[in-house]
């Protein structure tokens, strides 16, 4: 299975310089879309090593678009509905989890969706792809050479041709809008803790949802990017992208070791330890994103990388859906 990683740029519509305090968040009914729990985790190694771990369980915030697909999509969402789109067009491979969460939210919010989708048709369809045209998307293929115009302006304006006056989402819904989006984790995470943590992780891909985690940080705390890709470290330079010119500390870095040969890629070691710990603390992990996280980090605590009574946090960004390519 060849998969390739999603790649952060700008969408066709030119959203760095919006005002988002002007976006309506009445104009869509997100209601039960607000919050996720955060859960401690419990055993004898965490206890061991003297560290205190919780997951901001994200993955929990809807069965088909929660995770961080979510925290990004939301405000994208926002603004196609505040603008009268009524058509959203955004862009994946066979297994993303993008397209499958978007395909999901538009039927739930009432959008029309468009996937375009790298390579050619396969029958029968992946998974994702399928439950994408049971929501209703339509979806295109094109070939990996179009594919990788997909941010030119000059392609994005010949879709807008083909298809109407849509909203279009870059892949991995990576935009302005979703750091916005992810910004909130951070949020929601300090209204729940009575002490500030002191470290946060995620998985990434892009580094948009980090880009977001880091931009609310305190100074004193430290955010770390297990990346998925192998030769991640170019992410760091996606990330300061989005970060304010002003910030003088860097408290975040991108941790590249545990990517298990490349994106989507996967070793008996990295299933084992999924379902260990689906075992230990019932929390399923995907093996792309999460499942690498889990296990770096695991890894960086019992080497005893995090000071002692270090309070940690790690997110679980969802993507299970994926795991139907895999044997898990
Ligand atoms: C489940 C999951 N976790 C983490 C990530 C990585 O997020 P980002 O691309 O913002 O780095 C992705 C991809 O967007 C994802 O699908």
């Amino acid at each position: 299975m060849v998969i390739d990683p999603p790649s952060i740029e700008s969408s066709g519509l030119d959203v760095s310089e919006l005002d988002v305090s002007e976006l309506d968040i009445s104009s869509l009914d997100i209601s039960s879309l607000s919050d996720s729990p955060l859960q401690q985790l419990h055993s004898p190694f965490l206890e061991q090593a003297n560290v205190q771990l919780f997951v901001k369980r994200d993955d929990l915030m809807h069965p088909q678009f929660g995770g961080n697909k979510w925290r990004k999509l939301k405000y994208n969402l926002l603004y196609a509905k505040q603008h009268q789109f009524d058509t959203l067009l955004t862009f994946g491979g066979a297994w993303s989890n993008h397209i499958y969460a978007t395909a999901a939210a538009g039927k739930h919010f009432g959008f029309k969706t468009i996937g375009i989708i790298r390579g050619e048709k396969h029958t029968p369809p992946s998974a994702t792809l399928s439950f994408a045209e049971s929501c209703g998307m339509q979806l295109n293929y094109i070939n990996r050479t179009e594919y990788r115009q997909k941010h030119e302006a000059q392609f994005l304006q010949k879709l807008k041709k083909q298809y109407g006056d849509v909203y279009i989402i870059p892949e991995g819904g990576s935009n302005p809008l979703a750091i916005k989006g992810c910004q909130e984790i951070i949020d929601e995470i300090s209204q729940k803790l009575n002490t500030p943590f002191d470290v946060i992780c995620c998985a990434s891909g892009t580094g948009a949802t980090l880009a977001g985690i880091t931009s609310k940080i305190h100074s004193d705390q430290y955010a770390i990017g297990f990346s998925a890709l192998k030769g991640g470290k170019f992410l760091e330079q996606e990330v300061s992208q989005f970060l304010p010119i002003k910030a003088t500390i860097k408290n975040w870095r991108i941790e590249d070791n545990y990517h298990f040969g490349g994106y989507a890629k996967v070793d008996d070691t990295l299933i084992q330890f999924i379902k260990d710990f689906r075992d230990q603390y019932g929390i399923m992990l995907d093996a792309v994103y999460t499942g690498k996280m889990f296990f770096g980090l695991f890894q960086l605590i019992a080497q005893g990388h995090f000071e002692k009574h270090s309070t940690i946090v790690a997110l679980h960004s969802g993507g299970l859906q994926g795991n139907a390519g895999y044997k898990l």
